[in-house]
């Protein structure tokens, strides 16, 4: 896995240092701050893998994996100021440490430079479907995103609504971070499609394993804080499933919580207390954990139809994502 990683760091490095003397400082430093706190690069090291499994080399995808990182990490300097959370991989988050605007106008700038960076396939293979995938992949996160902040607003949301959300806003990106990797490496279209079904399977696990730590996790380990799900009112798995599972009166209280829109942080701390016990007692983590077992067995399914040569990077991708689902960062 290090070498796949170790690349791609170089890479980034070397871009970073061509931001670090553009010009306005203030747009590119904000980008540079949030892409040097430490992410852990699934997205861009699945682009590279996808590429070796079907090509025996990774440095193809090298600029496609930065397109990846680069979009992703403009998806969550938005996405920040969307569900007003002030840290980040345990560090303020660029509209805290600067400030909206700055935040808005970085993040669109990011976005350009994900395509840029994308462009630069062009030599050497087709860049039509790799940009198609690109464009249906962005379009589906801004759907997602936006589907996301409706269900704040809503009473009720069915588990199939909350399932097309998250593969919207989540799972799609990993699968096309694989599909894109994979063309990088002249793909046929048949990998390329197991390689993305692969990826939405384990996107979807991804996802509600987030949802799990932002009740459960441990806060210093996570870097994002815990219960900013709960005081967004989002309509997780874990809501959803205390909602369906919960007694009466907890259902009640459930939407008494909702409704209610806490003044100071004691009260945040005792909204964030209260759901997450009747979140307990309902066993909503139980049914999400085995949510994400089946989505994660979906995708090896896919993962086991592929044939190639390239075994090491095969078997990375697995353990990938068997570490994923034990996931705590
Ligand atoms: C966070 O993604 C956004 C979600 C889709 C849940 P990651 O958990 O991959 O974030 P980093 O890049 O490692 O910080
Ligand atoms: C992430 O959803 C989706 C995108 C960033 C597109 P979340 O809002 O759950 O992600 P985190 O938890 O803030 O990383
Ligand atoms: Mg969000
Ligand atoms: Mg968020
Ligand atoms: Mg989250």
């Amino acid at each position: 896995m290090s070498k796949y990683i170790l690349d791609f760091d170089d890479y980034m490095t070397a871009e970073a240092e061509k931001r670090g003397i553009s010009k306005p400082q203030e747009l590119y430093e904000p980008i540079n701050y949030l892409l040097s706190l430490s992410g852990k690069r699934i997205r861009p090291l699945l682009s590279l893998l996808g590429c070796a499994i079907v090509s025996g080399g990774h440095r193809a995808a090298l600029p496609a994996a930065a397109a990846i990182e680069l979009f992703h990490n403009f998806t969550l300097m938005h996405d920040d100021i969307m569900d007003k959370s002030a840290v980040r991989r345990g560090q303020p988050t660029v509209h805290e440490q600067y400030d909206t605007n700055t935040a808005i106008l970085s993040g669109d700038a990011m976005l350009v430079l994900a395509y840029e960076s994308l462009l630069r396939e062009a030599k050497n293979v087709t860049i039509l479907p790799i940009l198609h995938t690109f464009n249906s992949v962005a379009i589906a996160v801004c759907e997602g995103q936006q589907m996301d902040m409706n269900f704040e607003q809503r009473d009720h949301v069915t588990e199939a609504e909350y399932i097309e959300m998250i593969r919207l806003k989540t799972a799609v990106l990993l699968g096309g971070a694989l599909k894109i990797g994979a063309y990088c490496g002249n793909a046929t279209d048949n990998d390329a499609d197991l390689l993305y079904q692969f990826g939405e399977n384990i996107g979807i696990a991804f996802q509600l394993q987030d949802d799990i730590l932002d009740t459960f996790g441990d806060q210093a380990t996570f870097g994002k804080r815990i219960g900013g799900d709960i005081l967004n009112n989002k309509k997780t798995f874990l809501w959803l499933k205390a909602h369906e599972n919960a007694t009466e009166n907890d259902r009640t209280l459930l939407h008494q919580y909702a409704a209610q829109q806490p003044q100071t942080t004691t009260e945040e701390g005792e909204k964030i207390a209260a759901v997450t016990h009747i979140y307990t007692k309902a066993g909503a983590r139980a049914a999400a954990e085995s949510a994400m077992q089946s989505y994660y067995q979906k995708g090896l399914i896919a993962l086991q139809k592929i044939r190639s040569n390239e075994a090491e990077a095969l078997e990375i991708l697995y353990i990938i994502a068997d570490n994923l689902m034990q996931r705590e960062v």
